[in-house]
């Protein structure tokens, strides 16, 4: 291997080679994307998932990225092994009915073993291990004939490790991976089924064929069918190439990761890899904090704020975690002011948004810092209670639950609790404190299961858009349509007429009725048919591009096989709608003119008569900035600002200084940017 790459230089060779292959280049989505199933982006894929399905088509044949990944399953693992991040860069590739396994194989072995002074990584042809489901004898031959490996370099390995499913219902499919020999210093012969840390993977390739309908472990689903066509993915972990390439001994010791490392040094005075061997406690408490400072960074530059559940639950786990891991290394001020804008140095090379953003980053990240802080102190004395209570009532031991309350309501992590309890000389009923913690758990399981339940299964709707194609939208140009009906349910399922006092959904070839989306209510409206009339209650977009009404039979008796329906929507309604939405853009605008640019709307609802704006603030205005927030927006609506929109690309849009929302997707091609006042408010809208 010659020399060192930089991770920005192997994130720019990755996407200059599939570029250079006909590959669009896709930035990377928010790692918000909004999928009921999924608390961040996972893999590279995400994003196309829609391409994969066929539910959507997708502009290009072939595209490339560099997509931010978050994983919070392994977060205990942090620090001890070599490659878990909770933060990590996934470059992908992805055909999308274009070329399949042959392709696939190719392009990565170019890239891999290609030379670095052409392009590619340098990698030694003979230290690349590869994996193949076993029966995948297509792949096999392409390993042969388009890499030469030998026979024995290709391990088979079953469903767990060769093939990949989204793990919840999705595309799926066989897998290869390709492995990189680190050399026998680092384990046993014996390829990757032998040993994972000596055979390290670098790029699983999948070979996207199938729908699955149920996953209940990696090698446990069920196959729906066949996708509408045989497609790519595959995932390069960023990390992992960087730390072989920079001839690290771990995704800690990255150029984009360890001068974090460094700073906590000088922080705290001790030394990293002082005792020579891995896994050194303290040498994991550096790797915790670097690695939980830079995904609390990416999070927070995504729209994420701490909280209680959720999102924002593991980003102030993330956060609390770094802070307490700078404790135990002996640093006590206040960490995250010093280590934060090393992490924005390294990772806004790539990620400009970072230093767009900093500021809002810097306060949102300082400010749980602080409340941890405040908590600690509280969550001291609870404790010197609790242990002066032990020691008056004669017993060593505090008890599970008093852990569990300093845990559960002061946020006292375990092991602090532990810690000054050795102190005080008293230990700590460590059983009974993590039996509470699992009945918590599984509370907080069965909490969430119950939510996912609200998430209706989507397949009758997905069959009836592959049926008959996207609903014909016509919100935007007329309130008035003449239809006809493509299909009618009750309780989720498909019937043939729905008779008067029914309440159930109908599906037109086309409408004008708003379906609530960007905060802004439903369309309500009449849709009235030969010898009937029915009541619109509710309008959505289950799965894109379908507009589905939820009605309620006023008279008559509607036939699947209606001919001509009329839908009306009710233009008062419309009227008092759009009202409250400008309304809410208006305000959002006077919001940013007096609080500054780091106050930016999280939610809103919007419907006749009412409007109602979220947003994120660390402290209550005061009345002074409340009264000034009204009396510009009131001098907006004085001056009867003209409002406009127009469709532009996402990066036309940014040029232009339109608020994009966070944790909102927007299709690249064409984005809707309202504005009120020209450029007073300019909003992606749509
Ligand atoms: N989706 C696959 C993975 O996450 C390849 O990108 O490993």
């Amino acid at each position: 291997m010659s020399e060192h790459l930089s991770s920005a230089e192997i994130r720019n060779r990755f996407l200059a080679h599939f570029e250079g292959r006909g590959h669009t280049v896709v930035p990377s989505a928010s790692l918000l994307l909004d999928d009921p199933n999924l608390l961040f982006v996972n893999a590279g894929m995400v994003p196309f998932k829609p391409y994969f399905l066929g539910q959507e088509t997708p502009p290009f044949k072939r595209a490339t990225s560099v997509q931010k990944c978050v994983r919070t399953l392994d977060i205990e693992e942090v620090g001890k092994t070599t490659r878990h991040g909770t933060f990590f860069q996934m470059n992908g590739n992805f055909s999308f009915g274009d070329y399949f396994k042959e392709g696939a194989i190719q392009y990565a072995w170019e890239l891999v073993t290609g030379d670095q002074a052409s392009g590619g990584l340098g990698f030694d042809p003979d230290r690349i291990w590869v994996t193949v489901l076993p029966g995948d004898d297509e792949a096999r031959h392409f390993w042969k004939s388009v890499a030469g490996l030998p026979d024995e370099r290709i391990q088979p390995r079953g469903l767990k490790d060769n093939y990949w499913n989204m793990g919840v219902p999705g595309p799926g499919g066989p897998c290869s991976e390709i492995y990189v020999d680190r050399g026998p210093e680092f384990g046993p012969d014996g390829g990757p089924d032998a040993d994972e840390d000596r055979f390290l993977e670098i790029w699983n390739l999948v070979f996207m064929q199938e729908e699955l309908s149920a996953v209940r472990a990696k090698d446990d689903f069920d196959i729906a069918g066949p996708l509408p066509s045989k497609n790519i993915d595959t995932g390069m972990g960023l990390e992992r190439v960087a730390y072989l390439l920079q001839g690290k001994q771990n995704m800690y010791e990255i150029d984009t990761v360890f001068p974090v490392i460094e700073r906590a040094m000088e922080l705290s005075g001790k030394k990293y890899g002082a005792a020579g061997g891995d896994g050194h406690v303290d040498d994991v408490r550096f790797r915790v904090v670097a690695d939980h400072v830079r995904s609390s960074l990416m999070l927070i530059g995504d729209g994420v704020t701490p909280g209680n559940e959720g999102r924002g639950y593991v980003l102030r786990r993330l956060l609390r975690r770094a802070v307490r891991n700078m404790r135990l290394l002996g640093y006590q001020d206040p960490a995250l002011p010093e280590l934060l804008p090393v992490s924005r140095d390294k990772m806004g090379e790539s990620y400009p948004e970072l230093v767009s953003g900093w500021d809002r980053i810097a306060q949102v990240a300082y400010a749980e810092e602080e409340a941890f802080r405040k908590t600690l102190q509280a969550g001291t004395q609870i404790f010197d209670l609790a242990a002066g209570d032990v020691k008056t009532s004669g017993a060593t031991t505090i008890p599970g639950d008093k852990a569990f309350a300093l845990h559960d309501t002061y946020g006292f992590p375990i092991d602090l609790t532990l810690e000054m309890a050795a102190e005080a000389g008293l230990s700590v009923d460590e059983p009974g404190f993590r039996q509470l913690m699992a009945e918590q758990r599984e509370r907080a399981k069965a909490d969430a299961r119950a939510k996912k339940g609200q998430h209706a299964d989507t397949g009758v709707y997905r069959g009836i858009l592959d049926a008959n194609g996207p609903t014909e939208w016509l919100a935007y140009e007329t309130l008035e349509t003449e239809s006809r009906p493509l299909a009618l349910l009750r309780e989720g399922a498909a019937v043939r007429t729905l008779a008067t006092g029914d309440v159930g959904e109908v599906v037109l070839d086309r409408t004008p009725f708003y379906a609530e989306s960007g905060g802004q209510v439903a369309d309500a409206g009449v849709i009235e048919f030969e010898g009937g009339k029915l009541e619109v209650l509710d309008v959505q977009r289950p799965v894109r591009g379908l507009v589905v009404h939820q009605v309620r039979v006023v008279d008559g008796e509607l036939p699947a096989d209606a001919r001509l329906l009329h839908a009306k929507v009710d233009p008062e309604w419309r009227t008092g709608a759009r009202q409250a939405h400008s309304g809410t853009h208006i305000v959002h605008a006077a919001l940013r003119e007096v609080l500054g640019p780091t106050a930016l709307q999280s939610g809103s609802f919007n419907r006749p008569g009412y409007l109602r704006l979220d947003f994120g603030w660390l402290n209550a205005l005061t009345p002074e900035q409340v009264h000034e927030i009204e009396q510009v927006s009131n001098n907006a609506l004085r001056a009867d600002l003209p409002v406009g929109w127009q469709y532009m690309t996402l990066g036309e849009a940014k040029d232009w200084g339109a608020i994009a929302l966070f944790g909102e997707t927007y299709d690249d091609r064409s984005v809707r940017v309202v504005e009120i006042g020209g450029p007073w408010s300019r909003e992606l809208c749509g």
